[in-house]
Formats: structure tokens, sequence, C-alpha cells
């Protein structure tokens, strides 16, 4: 398979099961318990019908959106995750460079690849840190210090991950970091040579965003017991409403679900908060962000900016969404498939595609501009 064979995100999917080893493919592609959540982040969007309006003159499209504080180019961002040069040796470097040349954000992860000094010196566009909470308080200021030093423009802390998700597929093929295969998860890595050699000839791995800060026991400290070590199970709203005095910039709350905490977020001063499921990798069960939009959109909309994820393949889930009132939506396993499969050129023809089809969605939605999606263009059924 060829990326100029990859017309959406199945194909994409489809294109980096043939690249990588199983249990990579898996890490990315697997979720939750059941993943009932997993699959209910995508079928959210079929329940509701979008209802055009025509004859409108859509000749010139303006997609752009404000968000936080960040102009966008695009109303679609590439949320931060974890791990990425193990997917493509080129990882953060190449969703980076693609997220500029498409005039949106993206997102290092803690558990990035590449350094947050790194990225930034790749893209001048807007960039999120998404950081967790470790128990020790003066790491936290020095992490956020530093990323504000290199001119990171959002904190998204990540509040849904107090503990780990119960991830059976990886429990199956021993995928950790460091690695623990089994034996056949050991079979599936001899057989995609390809993807050894591209990993073993570049740079090798490592965890910048923690090396320098927390002592990762030269590899050997696994990212499981970073989990349970150093991050601060007992952190609550005191401590965040601290964090986002001290970031004084764009702060948001990655993981929120309850109107409840939607309230709090905007209490405590944060300029956003991400509805999200971690893409059904966290609480199986848990709601679809979608299903729950409005909800929040209706409490808080109008003090702080609501984004949402999860489950996003098409232009039209993103028409659906803002339609709702969400200000932007983020993908995670829209744009890691192609970068699995083809590293930049995969993440940008993934971006290029979402761009078309938001285009295409508008004119035929009959909308200029993102403003004009509102509630009267959609139906739930
Ligand atoms: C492989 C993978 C790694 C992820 N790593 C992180 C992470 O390090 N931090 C984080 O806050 N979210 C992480 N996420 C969650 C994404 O930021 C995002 O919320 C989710 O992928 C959205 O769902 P989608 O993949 O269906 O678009 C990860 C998701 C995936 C698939």
């Amino acid at each position: 398979m060829r990326l100029r064979d990859c017309h959406n995100f199945s194909d994409f999917r489809r294109m980096a099961q043939q690249r990588l080893p199983g249990p990579i493919f898996n890490y990315i592609d697997g979720a939750a318990d059941d993943e009932v959540t997993y699959r209910r982040n995508t079928e959210s969007f079929e329940r509701c019908d979008l209802v055009p309006n025509v004859l409108r003159g859509v000749s010139e499209i303006d997609m752009s959106v404000t968000v936080m504080g960040q102009k966008l180019a695009m109303p679609v961002y590439c949320s931060p995750t974890a791990l990425q040069r193990l997917f493509h040796h080129q990882g953060e470097c190449a969703v980076a460079k693609a997220a500029a040349k498409y005039g949106t954000m993206f997102g290092v992860s803690s558990l990035g690849t590449v350094s947050l000094e790194e990225a930034r010196k790749i893209s001048s566009g807007p960039q999120v840190y998404q950081f967790y909470f470790h128990r020790d308080r003066g790491l936290n200021r020095a992490m956020m210090q530093r990323a504000k030093d290199i001119g990171v423009e959002v904190m998204m802390l990540t509040v849904d991950s107090i503990t780990g998700g119960n991830r059976e597929r990886d429990k199956r093929t021993g995928f950790a970091i460091p690695f623990k295969l089994n034996l056949s998860g050991m079979l599936q890595f001899a057989v995609k040579p390809a993807w050894a050699i591209n990993y073993f000839t570049h740079e090798g791995f490592k965890l910048p965003q923690l090396d320098e800060h927390v002592d990762m026991g030269g590899g050997t400290m696994s990212i499981s017991h970073y989990f349970t070590e150093m991050l601060d199970p007992s952190m609550n709203w005191d401590d965040v409403a601290e964090m986002v005095r001290l970031w004084q910039g764009p702060f948001c709350l990655k993981g929120v679900m309850s109107v409840e905490d939607a309230r709090r977020a905007a209490e405590i001063g944060c300029s956003g908060i991400v509805l999200s499921n971690h893409g059904g990798r966290q609480l199986d069960g848990s709601r679809a962000a979608f299903d729950q939009l409005a909800e929040i959109v209706d409490a808080v909309g109008d003090r702080i900016d609501v984004i949402m994820d999860g489950g996003v393949q098409r232009g039209t889930h993103v028409l659906k969404a803002l339609s709702l009132g969400a200000k932007a939506v983020g993908v995670g396993r829209y744009y890691l498939f192609p970068l699995a499969a083809a590293g930049q050129a995969g993440v940008e023809r993934a971006l290029e595609q979402m761009r078309v089809e938001i285009e295409r969605g508008m004119k035929l939605m009959g909308c200029t501009s993102i403003e004009q999606l509102t509630r009267e263009n959609l139906r739930f059924r």
C-alpha cells in the first residue's frame, strides 16, 4: 500500500498496520477494557444529521478560528500524544512541521520523544505543552518555567489520567517502555524488519521532557513506574488553581467531562477545557465528548473556550462539533496512523484531506465562516 492510496482514516490505519510491528500498532489503535467508549466516540457523530442551507454564495470560505487566544487557519489541531518516534523516526518533528504548514496548533506530550525546544525551533505556530502533575511541586514549577522560557503558548494539564487505563491489548503483547515483549510480541517485531531498520538507524529513543527533570534510571524506569511513583494522585482543584496563577497565560484542562468540573475550571481562571475521554484509553464506559458537548457549551461556553476530541475521522465530524458550539477539535489517531504510515508526508496528506473535507462541507452547508455553523444546522435522530 502506498501513501497515494490513502484517501481516508481507514486507509491510513491499514497502511500503518502494514508498516508497524503488531505491539506498536495495537498501542495506538487500542483502548481501555472492552473499548466501548473508543467505538462510541466515532459512532456518536452518526446520531445527528447535518441540515444544509443552499444559495448562499460560498465561493470564498474562511475556516479560521481563534481558540485560547491562538489564531488557527483550520479548526482542527494535533492533540498531544506520547512516544511518536516509536511510530516513525521523524516523530513530533513531522507533526510540528505539518501543523505549521497548515497553520494549526500541535501538542507536545510530557511523554514526547522530541524536546519542547526542538519542536519550538521547527514551528512558530501555536505550541501546546501537555503536562502531568508531579508529587514534587518544585518540579512542576521548573517544568512550567522551562516551557514559558522557550515560548510555549498553551499549557494543557491532562486530568483524566490520575491512574492508568486498563489497556488489554498492551498486556497481551507485552507493550511497555522499556519493552517487555512476550514471545508473540517479539515475533510480531521480527516480521516487520523494515520498521526495525528505520528505528535503529536513527537517533536513539528518549523522553526529553522527563529525562532532564526525572531520573528515568538510564531507561530502566518504566513509564508505568513514572505514573505510579512520580505523579500525584492527590492533585485537586486548589493545586490546579495555583498552576493557572503561575502560568499567567492560556491554560486548559484536558479530560474534563462534567458540567460541575467545567464550571470549576472557569472559576479558577482556565481559558479552555478539552472535553475528552483520552480516545477511550482511560475510563471505558465514559461518555463520548460529542454527546456531552451541548450540555457543557450551555453551561460555560460564554466564559471559556470549549474544545473536544475523540473519534474524529471526517471533516463533517468537525462541522457537527463546531455547530454544537466547540471552538476547535483535537485529533489523535487521525494524524498518528498517517505519521506511522509515511512520516511528515503522511501527516500533511491527512491534514490536507481534513482541510479539503471541511471546505467542501462548509460549501455544501451554505456557510462561509465558522460562526455561521449553529445548532440550526443539526438534528438529532
Ligand atoms: C497513542 C496515543 C497516545 C496518547 N498519548 C497522550 C498523552 O501522552 N497525553 C495526553 O494527554 N493524551 C494522550 N493521548 C490522547 C490524545 O491526546 C487524544 O485525547 C485522543 O487521541 C483523541 O482521540 P482520537 O485518537 O480518537 O482522536 C494519546 C492518544 C493515543 C492514541
